[in-house]
């Protein structure tokens, strides 16, 4: 080889490069993990799996799958980690697996069944157009915002349900030690799904009530957290739009991942809403996300912000942010404590009690 055609060649790239190189095409192969586990927990896998190894024929008799595929899925589900080749042809749900049970405390089975729903898979499509213009990737592919679009489509609103549900559960232990709840009689959780977190806030606190605000198809009236809780006979069920009324009484009115939902127009008529639902002594108690939460708590925030462009058309929020809308409605921040490695609880007071501003904030 002369040195002209030397000259010719391509560099050879270097190690960080070549890294760098694997890891972009990774990170692009990231869907296919999440197909995989959501595969995975349609066929009901790691719950044929329970507690025993199975061999890929029998799973694939309990799962009415093709033997040859099922065999495919089960080495992608063994290199991501979930479940691992005991012997030849037998298989086990690993630690991590486990949490994709049903029956699992932890699971979160159906925050995976949320999360990589077809319709919300679907909105991540236009992205790149919600970048553009800000229209939400749901509005784009299906005309109509999120949460209208849950009204008409019964899949949607119970994965969401169900996979919020399982989601606020992990959280309510820690916020029932973060709030001390003991101060109020009634608790009102505005937006409050399934009631699962309500149900674990009333189980902690025997001397309180709970008040159940959501929409007819956000909530059910006979909700199986609240019964399976043994709390049913201590909570009220409100079918309200949060956008026009709730429910007066309280005096604690809670929103979990609420606001988030929202650009800051609807979110200051929800907080307006509530604030002319509330006495002047009554609390308001959001939980959510931080933005510049410091230390910086949930990895993911930058994620889930982007899921929220995608889909409601909301954002995750600094203090300040939230300080200025709660301002805006006629509350005045009182704390900010961290709930969890991903929650804070942002707790406020109605601003005449809180010695500045006054209710005239309310528009
Ligand atoms: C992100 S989810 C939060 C659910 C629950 N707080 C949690 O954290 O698990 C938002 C909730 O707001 C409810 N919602 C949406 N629009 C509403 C409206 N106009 N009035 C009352 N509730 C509404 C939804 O049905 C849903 O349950």
């Amino acid at each position: 080889m002369t040195i002209q055609d030397r000259a010719r060649l391509p560099e050879a790239p270097d190690d960080g490069a070549a890294n760098d190189r694997g890891r972009l095409l990774s990170m692009c192969f990231g869907y296919v993990a999440s197909r995989i586990l959501h595969a995975a927990v349609r066929l009901r896998i790691p719950d044929a799996l329970a507690d025993d190894e199975h061999s890929g024929t029998e799973l694939a008799a309990v799962t009415a799958a093709r033997p040859d595929s099922l065999r495919r899925l089960l080495r992608g589900l063994e290199h991501i980690g979930v479940i691992t080749e005991t012997r030849p042809d037998h298989f086990a749900l690993t630690p991590m697996g486990h949490h994709l049970r049903s029956e699992d405390p932890g699971s979160v089975g159906s925050m995976i069944e949320l999360f990589c729903a077809p319709q919300i898979w679907r909105a991540w499509e236009s992205l790149d157009q919600a970048v553009r213009t800000g229209e939400t990737g749901f509005t784009r592919e299906f005309g109509a915002g999120f949460y209208d679009h849950c009204a008409q489509d019964p899949s949607l609103a119970t994965a969401l349900r169900d996979g919020l549900g399982q989601e606020a559960l992990k959280v309510a232990p820690a916020l029932a030690t973060a709030v001390d709840f003991s101060r109020f009689r009634t608790l009102v959780d505005i937006g409050g799904g399934n009631g699962a977190l309500l149900s674990a806030v009333l189980a902690a606190n025997p001397a309180l009530r709970g008040v159940l605000v959501d929409t007819a198809t956000g909530s059910e009236p006979d909700s199986a957290p609240l019964r399976e809780a043994g709390v049913g006979q201590r909570c009220e069920h409100v079918v309200a739009d949060f956008f026009r009324d709730v429910p007066t009484g309280g005096d604690a009115y809670l929103l979990k991942s609420v606001i988030q939902d929202w650009d800051d127009e609807p979110a200051l008529q929800i907080l307006r809403t509530c604030r002319r639902a509330m006495s002047s002594h009554a609390r308001l108690l959001l939980v959510e996300y931080l933005r510049d939460a410091r230390p910086p708590t949930a990895s993911d925030v930058p994620l889930r912000d982007l899921l929220l462009l995608t889909t409601s058309g909301g954002h995750v929020r600094s203090e300040k942010e939230f300080a200025d809308l709660l301002a805006r409605s006629g509350f005045q921040l009182v704390s900010t404590t961290p709930v969890d490695r991903s929650y804070h609880v942002v707790e406020a007071a109605p601003s005449e009690i809180a010695g500045s501003g006054t209710a005239s904030a309310i528009q």
